[in-house]
């Protein structure tokens, strides 16, 4: 397999790939519903520092390991290690990661398939003067209702795979950097409106000031893992794009950038949405449902709401879309590796992955009860242990290898800062991020 002559069209557009991917569910639903069912601030507190100390280095070394490979993620970490006189098994962990994000996106589409429901729903005016009970009891209606899940899920992963099978097109990179920065504005406005509840102070006091009463090694876990899916690291999804960066772009910059950009939409949209939980008096630790009940709410008030509540989920869907994207591309990537045509490459990821979505979309009806590990349903199961264990472990392997086992002048040429930068964040890597991420995995898993 040689290398990869393609590049992003420019830095620019690397960043806005590397954010798409970054932003996501993860920001906008995952984090206020962790967080709430993790107890608010501590939980911010915890996630925030593990992205700055094991989130933005591991991010770097994934993208180093594939911009110095230039080849999907297996082959990318074959070569390397071969270069480095290493074990050929390294390129497993192109497998591991294959095998995560293949669990990732069966709920992922699932969650995503909501949001297309719930954007028609707006439309069509169904959420005009409903009261919160109303739209709470709506929701679960919804849950119950298979049929629905499983058209939305079969939709979203259409639409998904229909791009993947293009490749990620100049098209979506523009888009992305048209609607991205429309997210933020509505993000914001969001936020202001949520200034305006009695909810506010209630919530900023919650997200901001943390009581580490209720810290369980447990709660350390899901920070961790947090950090890891909203940035996307640790299942070499970000390798496979790191293998079309360009030559001249700073590594760091990059991964600072799109590291606050990502923060700062978890933050919005957990102001927004615990100010509405609490001026209704709504349980923040409500799960899944949580920004489904109350954006609806939220907006059900304001005025033009119904059109805004649109806009809101368009832009979600847009989100959660170049995630999905970034999910499929290192499956789609690594059969192709193994001699088969992009389109057939795609096809067998869309429908094993489709397969596998129907258990998450029939958890919330006839599989509910239907617990395999851990007292877990399915939906549970795979929303959970995946981010907040494979990634880790993911992570902990990748940043082994990018700052133990490759080679020295490929590792100091990719990250690109210098004999000195890169010594900087080696130690960062050896002696922080990788015993860091052990100790919190072993303890959580204890
Ligand atoms: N970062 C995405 C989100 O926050 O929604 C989810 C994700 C994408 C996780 C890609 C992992 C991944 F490889």
């Amino acid at each position: 397999m040689s290398e990869t002559l393609e590049r992003w069209g420019s830095k620019r557009a690397f960043i806005l790939a590397v954010t798409g991917a970054a932003v996501g569910l993860g920001n906008i639903w995952r984090f206020p519903y962790v967080a709430g069912e993790n107890g608010g601030a501590a939980f911010l507190l915890i996630y925030v520092a593990f992205v700055l100390l094991l989130g933005i280095p591991v991010m770097m070394a994934e993208i180093l390991i594939g911009r110095a490979g230039r080849r999907g993620p297996i082959q990318a970490l074959g070569a390397l290690a071969a270069q480095a006189g290493a074990s050929p098994n390294w390129r497993w962990l192109g497998l591991f990661g294959a095998l995560t994000v293949f669990c990732i996106l069966s709920f992922y589409s699932v969650v995503s398939g909501w949001s297309i429901e719930f954007l028609v729903a707006s439309i069509n005016g169904q959420f005009n003067g409903a009261s919160a009970a109303e739209i709470g009891a709506g929701f679960e209606t919804f849950l119950a209702n298979p049929g629905l899940l499983i058209f939305n899920h079969s939709l979203f992963l259409f639409m998904t795979m229909t791009v993947v099978a293009a490749g990620v097109s100049k098209g979506l990179e523009r888009l992305n950097n048209l609607l991205m920065p429309l997210l933020y504005a509505l993000l914001l406005l969001l936020a202001v409106y949520a200034a305006t509840t009695d909810g506010f102070s209630t919530a900023l006091a919650w997200l901001f000031l943390p009581s580490f009463d209720a810290l369980t090694p447990t709660v350390v876990l899901h920070a961790m893992g947090h950090a890891f899916f909203t940035l996307a690291v640790g299942a070499c999804a970000l390798m496979a794009y790191g293998a079309y960066m360009p030559e001249e772009q700073s590594l760091p910059k990059a991964a600072f950038a799109v590291a606050a950009l990502d923060i700062s939409v978890a933050l919005l949209a957990g102001i927004a949405i615990f100010s509405v939980v609490f001026a209704q008096g709504m349980d923040p630790a409500e799960g899944p449902g949580l920004m489904f009940v109350t954006l609806p709410i939220a907006f059900s008030e304001l005025p033009g709401g119904a059109i805004w509540l649109s806009v809101f989920f368009l832009l979600l869907l847009l989100a959660t879309w170049t995630s999905a994207i970034n999910l499929a591309e290192p499956m789609v990537a690594t059969l192709q590796g193994l001699g088969l045509r992009r389109s057939i490459s795609t096809a067998i990821v869309a429908f094993s992955v489709w397969l596998m979505g129907l258990l998450s979309a029939f958890s919330f009806s006839t599989l509910a009860e239907f617990r395999p590990l851990f007292g877990r349903n399915i939906f549970e199961l795979v929303s959970s242990i995946p981010p907040d264990v494979f990634l880790p472990l993911g992570g902990l392997l990748i940043a082994t290898f990018a700052a133990w086992v490759m080679p020295h002048n490929a590792a100091v040429s990719a990250l690109g800062m210098g004999e000195r930068g890169y010594r900087l964040w080696r130690n960062i890597v050896r002696w922080v991020s990788i015993p860091l991420t052990f100790i919190v995995l072993l303890g959580g898993l204890l």
